[in-house]
């Protein structure tokens, strides 16, 4: 596995390749990570992993600079999954100048949810990653694959929207979430909880499957119970302890609230949720 860090030396690494397939993190790497990297591997000729904590996306008081920097113990990791080249550029690599051009997600998709507690992220998230494809894809000269995790099932549905709103020639791929013994997503967050959050924890997911539980229920009748159901599921979460930012049914397709036809079979409904523990900030969705 080479490891390489200037774009650059990461098209050069490329060049004998026709068809890369590709994983952007921002590395100290779990297994959910792994799992990304493995469906990634039939996919392309080369195997690709880029490793950037992408100040973009973080807010001022955001974890941009305690955010966990594991580089040696993430390329351990990265080779016997399957990777072929971790790129790892520093930020001087990736952003010589300021970053001034951005590409800036529709309002209806990027300012709900997750972008409304966390305005600018996915302008970060899309910006980065349209430059990481331009690294890894532009001397592609066959199918261009990049896979991505349904724990940011946002994120994963705004990427596609880009690649085909830009007519990119890439085909996202996005993989269920990976989740521990009792339920919890993993998540590189999850290491800034205490004992006791950790055992705590997997009460969001189990929230989550209580909302999508009563929302199937109400069937065609949700929109009318809907706002009801999701107090009572930010009020038990409360009740613990937590913070809670959301916790919500939408339609899968683009994340709006359903309607009385979207609720009748819930198949194309997903429940999402974000809620804080302590000092940390987790979030978890199910597809219905
Ligand atoms: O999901 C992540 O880890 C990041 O948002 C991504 C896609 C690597 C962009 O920085």
């Amino acid at each position: 596995m080479k490891i390489v860090h200037t774009i650059a030396d990461l098209r050069a690494a490329l060049a004998p390749f026709e068809s890369p397939a590709f994983v952007p993190t921002m590395g100290n790497l779990h297994d959910g990570h792994l799992n990304l990297v493995r469906t990634a591997k039939p996919l392309g000729d080369v195997t690709v992993a880029s490793i950037f904590v992408n100040r973009l996306q973080f807010a001022p008081h955001e974890d941009f600079d305690t955010y966990p920097r594991t580089l040696e113990a993430d390329c351990a990791k990265l080779a016997p999954a399957g990777c072929d080249i971790v790129f790892a550029p520093s930020e001087k690599d990736l952003y010589p100048q300021p970053q001034g051009f951005k590409v800036h997600p529709p309002a209806e998709l990027a300012d709900i949810l997750e972008g409304h507690f966390r305005p600018g992220f996915f302008t970060g998230v899309c910006t980065v990653v349209m430059k990481l494809f331009q690294c890894v894809f532009a001397e592609a000269k066959g199918p261009r694959y990049a896979v991505f995790g349904k724990k940011d099932y946002q994120q994963q549905m705004i990427i596609r929207r880009m690649v085909d709103q830009f007519a990119l020639p890439v085909t996202v791929v996005s993989t269920e979430t990976e989740r521990a013994a009792d339920g919890l997503a993993l998540s590189s967050r999850n290491g800034y909880l205490s004992e006791s959050e950790r055992a705590e924890a997997v009460q969001l997911s189990l929230a989550l499957r209580d909302l999508a539980r009563d929302a199937l229920a109400a069937g065609s009748s949700l929109p009318d119970h809907q706002a009801g159901l999701e107090q009572r599921a930010l009020q038990a979460l409360t009740a613990r302890g937590w913070q809670p930012d959301y916790l919500t049914v939408r339609r899968r397709i683009d994340l709006q609230l359903p309607d009385a036809a979207d609720a009748v079979t819930g198949q194309s409904l997903v429940v999402l949720g974000a809620a804080r523990l302590g000092k940390t900030r987790l979030i978890d969705n199910f597809e219905i």
